[in-house]
């Protein structure tokens, strides 16, 4: 059966193009992830070849689970979202489909010049300046598109979901086009246009805001949407989802220099840094309290809904980690912390408690939706994918945690005669066995997504697509 798909209905096939590759994506990135966390176990993994060895693969490692698994994850929520709060179809399918395949092909272009050592050398912006202009002009395109269909919205005001994803979407924008400014000496080098403590600094305001806007407030739009949907609950207060909306955004931008204290950058910006680090643990947690009490009344559905575990559990990981990271940015306790396993700890309560699991949670509800079909192949197996996640994630956390003290306390222990107690090696044979549990850990978390992926398939295979998008059509039409 054909139904021909009515103008009016939701475009929904850029949506299951964006999450069928979120899987993939997660698949591949968490599986490298797995696989370079091996390598700091057994280094012959190394294979003494270029192209595999650890420096090179970090990158892609960080390149696929961001921009590819999490960026797939934004694309596709995103598109759903501001379809479905917006009563209206996206402004066009052809720009729509031009994100969809430019962004895959900035990811093959990361896949195929990273481990070939092509690198700007600037953390999470190492991709070189023909990829990055690709990137910069898919992403003015996918402004265009979300920004373009909430203007011809047939809802009065605009779902605070969209603020998020909104802000997430401009925010990006600004940050790569002005840390990627560079001039380009061949194909595949260039050299940036800053130097020394300013480029530390634009590089550190990239990366930071890279985390503020791409790994929590593009998520924070997933949050407001989902987590209601899914528990069946209105948010627990609109007013303070506006407040942490708007305190989030001023504040994050000016907590950069936290990535740079005891560095060359002048003193007063790292204090700066350090102070609106700290008052950033106050929205951070309105927004988590937000989310966690849009569950009152509805705590129960927990004993019997994996889907709202995985989304309740990120919330509670996203808490834990905005803890974390405003005691980070103390300058004293970044004096123990930095250059050791705690800060890597910290990423991964942020990228596996956090940005992982509210995008599965997410995830699960809409793929039913975007296929025609009533729900997942197998709650069983959610369940199952939501515990390794849930172990994989605390296993990894606390290997770091125990790994990163335990460095700091050697690199800084003195003797009497103000020589070093440990040598560095001695630090690193003491980290051995926390790198056993965290490869343990990734591979729980990693392997989650293998059940994901089949249930994915099993439901994909089952739908029918004509139905789903008749679907989207009563739902435009029933709105008016
Ligand atoms: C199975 C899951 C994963 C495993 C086993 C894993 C493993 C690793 C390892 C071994 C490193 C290098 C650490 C070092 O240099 O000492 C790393 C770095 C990193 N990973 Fe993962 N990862 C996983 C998932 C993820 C996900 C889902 C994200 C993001 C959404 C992520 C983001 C990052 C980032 C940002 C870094 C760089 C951290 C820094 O420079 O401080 N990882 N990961
Ligand atoms: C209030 C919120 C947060 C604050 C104040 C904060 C603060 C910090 C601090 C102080 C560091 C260590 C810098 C260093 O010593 O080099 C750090 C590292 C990092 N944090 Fe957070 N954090 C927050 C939330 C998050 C969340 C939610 C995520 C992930 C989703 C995250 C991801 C990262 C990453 C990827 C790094 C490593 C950067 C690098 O060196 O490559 N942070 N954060």
């Amino acid at each position: 059966m054909s139904t021909a798909i009515s103008p009016t209905a939701y475009n929904y096939k850029v949506v299951r193009q964006f999450a069928i590759m979120t899987v993939v994506w997660g698949i591949l990135g968490m599986g490298l992830g797995v696989f370079i966390a091996s390598q700091l176990v057994w280094p012959e993994l190394n294979f003494g070849l270029p192209w595999t060895t650890f420096g090179r693969l970090r990158p892609l490692h960080t390149n696929l689970v961001i921009f590819a698994f999490g960026g797939c994850a934004l694309f596709a929520t995103s598109y759903y979202v501001v379809q479905r709060t917006c009563q209206t179809r996206l402004i066009s399918d052809s720009l729509a489909a031009f994100t969809f395949w430019g962004w895959q092909a900035v990811i093959v272009g990361a896949g195929i010049t990273l481990p070939l050592g092509y690198t700007t050398t600037k953390e999470y912006a190492e991709l070189e300046w023909p990829i990055a202009i690709l990137l910069a002009i898919v992403w003015v395109v996918y402004a265009v598109v979300f920004f373009g269909t909430i203007v011809k919205r047939k809802t009065k005001h605009i779902y605070v979901g969209n603020w998020f994803y909104g802000a997430f979407i401009l925010v990006t924008a600004m940050l790569h086009i002005v840390n990627h400014a560079s001039l380009p000496v061949s194909l595949f080098k260039s050299y940036s246009a800053y130097a020394g403590a300013t480029d530390a600094m634009i590089q550190w305001w990239y990366g930071h805001n890279a985390v503020g806007f791409f790994l929590t407030t593009g998520f924070l739009g997933m949050m407001y949407y989902f987590v209601p949907k899914q528990a069946e609950r209105p948010i627990y207060s609109y007013r303070l989802s506006i407040v942490h909306f708007w305190a989030l955004i001023t504040l994050y931008i000016w907590a950069g220099p936290h990535h740079l204290h005891y560095t060359a950058l002048p003193d007063w910006a790292q204090s700066l840094g350090m102070a609106m680090s700290i008052i950033l643990l106050a929205p951070s947690w309105g927004g988590m309290i937000n989310g966690m009490m849009t569950l009152s009344g509805a705590w129960h559905k927990l004993r019997t809904d994996p889907i709202l575990r995985f989304l309740v559990v990120s919330l509670a990981f996203y808490g834990m980690s905005t803890f974390e990271g405003p005691m980070m940015a103390i300058k004293t306790v970044n004096s123990l912390s930095h250059y050791t396993d705690w800060t890597i700890g910290h990423v991964h309560a942020g990228a596996l408690g956090w940005v992982a699991m509210i995008s599965i949670g997410a995830l699960y509800h809409m793929i039913p939706k975007i296929f025609g079909r009533a729900q997942m192949h197998s709650v069983g197996l959610i369940n199952t994918h939501f515990w390794l996640a849930t172990i994989g994630t605390v296993l990894y956390i606390a290997s770091m945690w125990v790994n990163g003290i335990t460095q700091g306390l050697m690199w800084r222990a003195i003797n009497d005669d103000g020589t070093l107690t440990y040598s560095f090696v001695e630090a690193l044979q003491a980290s051995h066995p926390g790198y056993i549990v965290r490869a343990l850990g990734g591979a729980f978390f990693a392997s989650g997504m293998l059940f994901m992926a089949y249930n994915v398939w099993r439901t994909v295979r089952a739908s029918d697509p004509a139905e789903a998008e008749a679907a989207a059509k009563i739902a435009v039409v029933g709105a008016h």
